[in-house]
Formats: C-alpha cells, structure tokens, sequence
C-alpha cells in the first residue's frame, strides 16, 4: 500500500507546489512508482509537469465528485517512468461550495483514490493555500503531511491554524495522520535572516524538520516556465540536489515508522 503524503500550509506561495512536483520527481527518479495528485484549482503542479491545465478535461475534480474514475483521467510522465499525475484544472475553485451539501465531503477524495493508491509506493498531494474542504480532503486522505515553511519573517506565524486543523483531523476523520516532517524552503545562506529563522523553527519544532533544506535557487523558480521539474530542467543545479536529498530523507523516515518484525508465519516465496 502506498504512502500517502499531503503538502500543506494555508499560507501563499511557500513552496508546496515546487515541492510535491519536485519531491515526486526525485523519488519516481530513484525508482519508486510516484503519484502526483493535483488537489489545487490554481492547477500548477499539472502545468509544471508540462500540461495545458485548459485542455485537462476531465480532472481530479470530476474524480472527487463520482463522475470519472481515476485510472480513466491519469496522465503518463514521458520523461520520467513511474511517475504518474491526476491534473486539476479550474473546475475545482467550485468544488469549496459544491460540497458542502455531500454527505461524508471530507472524504471524497479518500473513497475515490481506494484501489488506485496500491499501485504506488508514494502519492503525493499538492494542497491549495486555504484550510478549506479540499485541504481538509487532502488530510483525510494521507498517511502523513509534509510542512513547507519558507524561510522568512513570520515563518512560524499561521501555523497555529494549521497544526489545529491537522489535531481536528487526527480527532476523528484521520487519527492515523503524522506529521512526516517540517520543511524549510526558499532558504538563501547569504541571508543572516536565514539563519535566524531556520534557527527558530527547530527551535520550535525539534527533530521534525526535516535535516534537508531547500536553498532558494533560480533554476527551481524558472523550471516550470519549461514545463518541467527542476531534475529533468537542470539536474545538477542546487535545487536538484535538494529535492533528491529530500526523497531520499523522507524514504528513511518512512521506512524508519514502518519497519516492522519479519512475519514469520507467512508462506517463503519459493
Ligand atoms: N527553492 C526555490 N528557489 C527559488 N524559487 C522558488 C523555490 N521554491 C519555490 N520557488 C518559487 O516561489 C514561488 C512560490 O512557489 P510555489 O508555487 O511552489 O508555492 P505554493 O506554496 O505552492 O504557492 P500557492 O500557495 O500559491 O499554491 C514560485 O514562483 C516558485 O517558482
Ligand atoms: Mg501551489
């Protein structure tokens, strides 16, 4: 069964798409069959992964609301094996107010990635910037969450709201969600401030940040414009190296949970 990991943080522009792009690509790259699941009706994981968001029709909406399955809307990656992508396009802002009045809304997108979610060793959610129904989908649907927290004043505040929501879920939709890590992003080592941040949100957080730091780097930003992920645009630009270090990171941390006795009572494979 595949891991489910959601990216999320309410606050703009921290970094959660670059990262669940990135992160995607870099563990499909070390050879994990990968799942991208584009939760945000702004729709930039599907266009940083070189699809015209316009033309995606059907999208993970329709999916969401029972109208398509899965496997009929998933787009191949030609340029990176396993890795796989559900697109969004901009039917989603509508999918807020539309399902409120469904019955178990928090757990549409859960129902609907049953079955699919075992051909994966990781799917990976890009939430939007709310703490909305799709947010809340998102959380419902995955083992764990991954913080991205960009370096920079204020980086701790918000989160607050955020953590709250996550201890509303682990309350009763999803009391199995963890916290995988929290993510420092668009750090510059230049900056004195950085440092300072980067020093407080350990401070904070402990040993769930993650020891990988994503450095604020030009080709990660202008990638997308090309229409692909940073490895494939420049792969041994710094922004490469970090999203690698990263899946490699969150590959042992994962293991690291669910590492258990070898189960001795089941059949060799012989
Ligand atoms: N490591 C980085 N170095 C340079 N630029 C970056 C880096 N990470 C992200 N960016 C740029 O910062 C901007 C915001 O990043 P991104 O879209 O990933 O954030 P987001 O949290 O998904 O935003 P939103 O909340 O709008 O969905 C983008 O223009 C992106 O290219
Ligand atoms: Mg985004």
């Amino acid at each position: 069964m595949g891991q489910i990991i959601a990216i999320a943080n309410q606050k703009g522009g921290v970094g959660k798409t670059t990262t669940a792009v990135n992160l995607a690509v870099s563990l499909a790259v070390l050879e994990n069959s990968t799942l991208v699941v584009d939760l945000d009706p702004q729709a930039n994981c599907t266009s940083s992964l070189g699809y015209n968001a316009r033309e995606v029709r059907p999208s993970v909406y329709e999916v969401i609301i029972g109208k398509s399955r899965p496997e009929d809307i998933l787009c191949k990656n030609e340029e990176v094996p396993h890795l796989d992508l559900l697109p969004a396009n901009i039917n989603l802002v509508g999918a807020e107010v539309e399902l409120i009045s469904i019955r178990d809304r928090e757990q549409l997108l859960k129902k609907s990635l049953i079955g699919l979610t075992d051909n994966y060793d990781y799917v990976i959610i890009d939430c939007p910037p709310s703490l909305g129904l799709l947010t809340v989908n998102a959380l419902t649907a995955a083992d764990s969450v991954i913080i991205p927290v960009q370096v920079e004043y204020f980086a701790l505040e918000g989160l607050g709201l955020l953590l709250n929501t996550i201890k509303i879920v682990r309350g009763g939709l999803n009391p199995d969600l963890e916290i995988s890590g929290v993510l420092l992003t668009l750090y510059d080592s230049r900056l004195r401030l950085s440092k300072q941040v980067a020093a407080e949100v350990k401070r904070y957080f402990g040993n769930q940040v993650f020891k990988t730091i994503i450095h604020r780097n030009v080709t990660v930003a202008e990638a997308p414009s090309f229409g692909k992920p940073v490895l494939l645009h420049s792969a041994t630009s710094t922004g490469a190296r970090n999203y690698l270090a990263l899946a490699r990171e969150m590959m042992q941390r994962i293991s690291a949970i669910s590492t258990k006795p070898p189960d001795f009572a089941s059949p060799s494979n012989t």
